[in-house]
């Protein structure tokens, strides 16, 4: 059978989507796991300060905030930048935000607490940033569990998306989270809340928009 020329141009094109989408994936794995790299490397060199286990909270806390936030700036982005296909990278990125939430959550849990359950209970209900922090976390747990297509189906598209904008309570509680443990150098959640709220309005202002 002669193929048709057209035919085989068009399954070319497909073809090499397919591969720039699955290098571009490739490097969004490389550029996720990059942090946790660089923790494993600084233990190893013993270069995590005075107190590594501070450090590793501080490093995976700013990281599960930071891959929240671009967790959500995807959406607004595909469609400012008219590029629908951006909608590919999400689910990645929100796993890898989960990622740094169970490596913080386990830091807090192993180094900092040794497993000690009822003093760590003690600490969700007695310290204000412990529970908006564990909450935030436990808020990330259903949408990691329901992040495949299976769920998507057995959910309904309509249902899952409801779910899934507890990724917005998340944040905003990660956020609070910070702004209640620092002490006075309150910068960094402030700008990291202003994101929030700046994604938040472009999410209401472009509800309507087209994705291309
Ligand atoms: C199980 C839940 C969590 C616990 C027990 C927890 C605990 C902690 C602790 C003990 C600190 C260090 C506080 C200090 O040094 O005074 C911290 C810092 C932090 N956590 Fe969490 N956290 C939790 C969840 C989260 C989540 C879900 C996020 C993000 C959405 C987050 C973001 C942060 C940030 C940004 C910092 C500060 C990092 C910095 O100072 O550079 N935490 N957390």
């Amino acid at each position: 059978m002669i193929a048709h020329p057209l035919g085989n141009t068009g399954a070319r094109a497909r073809s090499d989507g397919a591969k720039a989408m699955a290098l571009a994936k490739t490097v969004v794995w490389i550029l996720a796991l990059v942090p946790a790299a660089v923790l494993i490397w600084k233990g190893f060199r013993q270069e995590l300060g005075p107190n590594p286990i501070e450090y590793i909270t501080h490093a995976t806390g700013d990281w599960t905030l930071r891959l929240l936030l671009i967790t959500l700036a995807i959406s607004p982005l595909r469609k400012i930048l008219r590029f629908p296909q951006l909608i590919r990278f999400r689910r990645l990125l929100g796993l890898f935000a989960f990622f740094y939430g169970f490596l913080h959550f386990l830091t807090y849990i192993l180094l900092d607490q040794f497993l000690d359950f009822p003093a760590m209970l003690q600490d969700i209900g007695k310290r204000p940033f412990i529970t908006a922090g564990f909450t935030s976390f436990l808020l990330l747990l259903p949408l990691a569990a329901t992040s495949t297509a299976g769920w998507i189906r057995r959910l309904g598209g309509k249902r899952w998306q409801q779910l899934h904008r507890a990724i917005y309570l998340s944040a905003a509680l990660g956020v609070l989270h910070y702004y209640w443990l620092v002490k006075s150098d309150i910068r960094m959640p402030v700008f990291y809340g202003a994101i929030l709220a700046a994604l938040l309005s472009a999410r209401l202002l472009l509800r309507r928009a087209p994705a291309k």
